[in-house]
């Protein structure tokens, strides 16, 4: 293995490279060897400059996630920032790939920075609940005034190279050809210059004071209302405060500190465990097993909601698409549909029009299943409903070529049923995407008992392709995530029959940083569905369980949500944000009579705990099922597809942080109201008994 940091005098240049793959993250041995390099500068008379570099697809991605939550270990990379700046020789960074986190703090450090094409800057610290730790928030305001140094800190989103040389960040854009060479000719050039050491910490972004206290002060307003629940936001903007209002020094001493306080924080925690759980989710025994089949015309059936987005999911990857509906006017529908779709992302600026006609060149819609004749792989996206679906599969065994993927879009049917319905369930495979399909992160791969390993291999490439984060899941009614919805409206509904209003469970729900309540997305969906869908269930619904009928009296009105103008909430024409309606309440309450309950009062800790004891106890019997391979593949899914709060980490690890037992303790207080739903998943108390979490628990092991 080549060492994690080399240098090499070219000339007069001493050329550093940090070569620690994957990303060059900083890990303990890097930071030393940056130390060394500097060491190394000062200490050769022939070195009259120093140019760093990082080695493979990135210059440096930043801290070593790794290491958090370790002993720390020296130097601290804020010591090696300090060292760097301190240099007696000018000292130039030459970016390329990311250059995130503590790697731009490296970059903000050296005196000047020149920056390849493909060079992504950013500060993300503030996605992983921490602030720039290494001098970024004292540096960056210096050199960019503090509205663009906030404003990259708390959003977190990179700039490309172009961006950050407008921004005065990036001394010289080079064409990136020869990154190495082109960025020599650059030292020699400032060296010819006579050019000297030119420090961040002196630089005069902040000179104009007024202009950077109107940005403090707008950006803690900001926070304040977008991010009341969230630790490190506030924190950066108190780190650029004082960048503002302080010496150098003293304001990397307070950094230290806010750094700190944020590390040692369990919002820190779940994001991190998000980071990484949502790289796991792709690690599965058939991905490793086998090699994805060729994948790229794709067929779609059904031009509606989930057809259309996934359509155009695929032909922004560069797919050949071909929907077929069920007659000619569907089929012009599902065109419109789509092309509706691509006009709002070029009109969102998204996408330019050039793409969108490229797209659409790739794109037909027919009515005749031949038209799938050639194609790789199929998502079906028809009605719900299993003869329909029966009936699509069939036909699409009777069209498609040999060794063709057939997809089922199913979010709650028994994708064995579909594929029994052809002559190659080997070949079917579930890929439950989520609305917008265009957008949602999140996609389910529903494997069928005889999924052939190369199907699912294929589909965890196809995710990949379309930059979709794949959650692998067993066959149950409603997979990883319908079903752990199905347990968070069963609690939320149970309480409000109780005593809970729908609308205070909708305000403790979003103060816990979900971006809607439970019956504010009842509105939103539409509550004919799930009213469809409760009254299928109806014939095998346990008889003892509770079931709450608030919902039913609201449809039986025809109350359906926003598309109607009013559901749990009443809505102006055209509105999206309802208003409480007292006669939803008054509905309430009569419900809660004809059950015989005598009401009773939540605070909004009672309502928030027993949804993610709830949500606990379900995932635990998902994992022990075996419809979910880890936790963590339960965490990512709520994380993706049912905006579960991300500084929680997901329901599995915010249950950890809280304490298996402390959960289990109250589920079984909660059972007095609703036994049958609060019995404790097996797998809880097996690890209650052994004193364990669900970190680190794996099927497969
Ligand atoms: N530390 C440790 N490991 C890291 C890492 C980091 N900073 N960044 C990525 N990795 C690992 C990933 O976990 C993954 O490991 P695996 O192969 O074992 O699953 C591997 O590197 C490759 O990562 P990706 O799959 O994400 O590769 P991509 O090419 O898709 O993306 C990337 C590359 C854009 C650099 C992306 O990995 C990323 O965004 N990384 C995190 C960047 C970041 O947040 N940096 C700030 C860290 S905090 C900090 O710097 C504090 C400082 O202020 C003191
Ligand atoms: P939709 O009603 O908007 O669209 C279904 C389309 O399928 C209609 O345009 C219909 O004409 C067409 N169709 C029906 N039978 C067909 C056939 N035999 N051949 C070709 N076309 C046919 O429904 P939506 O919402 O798009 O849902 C489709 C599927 O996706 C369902 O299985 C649903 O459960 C699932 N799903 C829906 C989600 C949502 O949020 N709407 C989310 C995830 C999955």
């Amino acid at each position: 293995m080549s060492e994690p940091v080399s240098w090499r005098r070219i000339g007069a240049v001493l050329r550093v490279v940090v070569d620690h793959p994957p990303v060059n993250a900083l890990a303990a041995a890097v930071r030393q060897g940056l130390e060394a390099a500097i060491d190394e500068a000062e200490r050769d008379a022939q070195v009259a400059a120093v140019l760093i570099m990082g080695a493979g697809r990135h210059f440096i991605a930043g801290a070593d996630i790794r290491e958090f939550g370790q002993a720390p270990r020296e130097p601290s990379l804020s010591r090696v920032c300090t060292r760097i700046e301190a240099c007696g020789k000018p000292v130039v960074a030459a970016l390329h790939g990311s250059a995130l986190g503590g790697g731009l703090e490296v970059a903000l450090a050296a005196h000047y920075r020149a920056a390849a094409p493909d060079a992504k800057l950013g500060l993300p610290e503030v996605r992983l609940g921490l602030l720039p730790g290494a001098g970024g928030t004292q540096r960056l305001p210096r050199l960019v005034g503090a509205r663009d140094a906030l404003e990259l800190m708390l959003g977190g989103q990179p700039l490309t190279a172009a961006q950050a040389h407008a921004a005065k960040l990036v001394d010289r854009l080079l064409p990136g050809a020869d990154l190495e060479a082109e960025a020599l000719a650059f030292v020699r050039e400032l060296l010819d210059r006579g050019a000297a050491p030119r420090r961040s910490r002196d630089a005069a972004g902040l000179e104009d004071r007024a202009a950077a206290r109107a940005a403090i002060d707008a950006a803690r307003a900001a926070q304040a209302r977008k991010a009341p629940h969230l630790l490190s936001p506030h924190r950066i903007v108190d780190a650029v405060e004082a960048a503002l209002e302080r010496p150098f020094d003293e304001g990397l001493a307070l950094e230290r500190r806010l750094f700190l306080e944020c590390m040692a924080s369990p919002q820190r925690a779940g994001l991190i465990h998000a980071f990484f759980a949502e790289r796991e989710t792709a690690k599965v025994p058939e991905a490793a097993a086998a090699a994805p089949r060729a994948v790229q015309a794709i067929g779609v059936v059904g031009g509606g909601t989930m057809g259309a987005g996934i359509a155009v999911a695929a032909l922004r990857a560069g797919c050949r698409v071909d929907m077929v509906e069920r007659d000619a006017a569907g089929a012009a529908r599902g065109r419109a549909h789509v092309e509706a779709i691509l006009d709002g992302l070029v009109a969102g600026g998204r996408l330019t029009a050039a793409e969108r006609d490229a797209a659409l060149a790739r794109f037909g819609s027919a009515h005749d299943y031949a038209s799938l004749r050639d194609a790789d792989l199929v998502i079906e996206a028809a009605f719900e409903d299993m003869a329909v679906k029966q009936a699509v599969f069939a036909e699409l065994d009777r069209v498609c070529r040999p060794g063709a993927i057939l997809a089922t879009n199913t979010s709650y049917l028994d994708v064995d049923l579909i594929a029994a319905a052809t002559s190659r369930p080997a070949d079917v495979i579930g890929l439950h995407f989520f609305s917008p399909a265009h957008v949602m992160k999140l996609l389910e791969i529903v494997v069928p008992a005889k999924a052939a390993a190369d199907v699912v291999a294929s589909a965890f490439a196809l995710a990949k392709r379309l930059g979709k984060i794949p959650v692998r899941a067993g066959i149950c009614d409603g997979f990883i995530g319908n079903r752990m919805l199905a347990a968070y409206r069963h609690a939320a509904n149970v309480m409000m029959e109780d005593g809970a209003s729908p609308y205070a469970i909708d305000a403790a729900v979003c103060d816990l940083g979900f971006p809607m309540g439970p019956f504010q997305v009842y509105d939103l969906a539409g509550g004919d569905i799930n009213w469809a869908m409760r009254k299928r269930q109806a014939a095998t619904r346990d008889p003892r369980a509770r079931y709450v009928q608030v919902a039913d009296r609201l449809c039986e009105r025809g109350w359906f949500g926003r598309k109607t103008g009013r559901g749990w909430y009443r809505y102006a024409p055209g509105g999206r944000a309802g208003t409480e309606d007292p006669e939803v309440l008054a509905i309430v309450e009569a419900e809660r009579a004809r059950a015989g309950v005598v009401p009773r009062a939540f605070g909004a800790q009672e309502i928030v705990r027993r949804i993610l004891a709830a949500m606990a106890n379900e995932g635990a019997r998902i994992v022990d099922e075996g419809i979910a391979l880890r936790p963590l593949d339960v965490d990512v899914a709520l994380l993706h597809g049912y905006g579960f709060p991300r500084h929680l980490g997901g329901p599995m690890h915010h249950a950890d942080a809280v304490g298996l037992a402390a959960i289990l303790a109250d589920i079984r207080a909660y059972a007095a109201d609703d036994p049958l739903f609060w019995r404790p998943s097996p797998l809880l108390l097996r690890l209650v008994e052994q004193g364990r979490g669900f970190a680190g628990l794996n099927r497969l092991e």
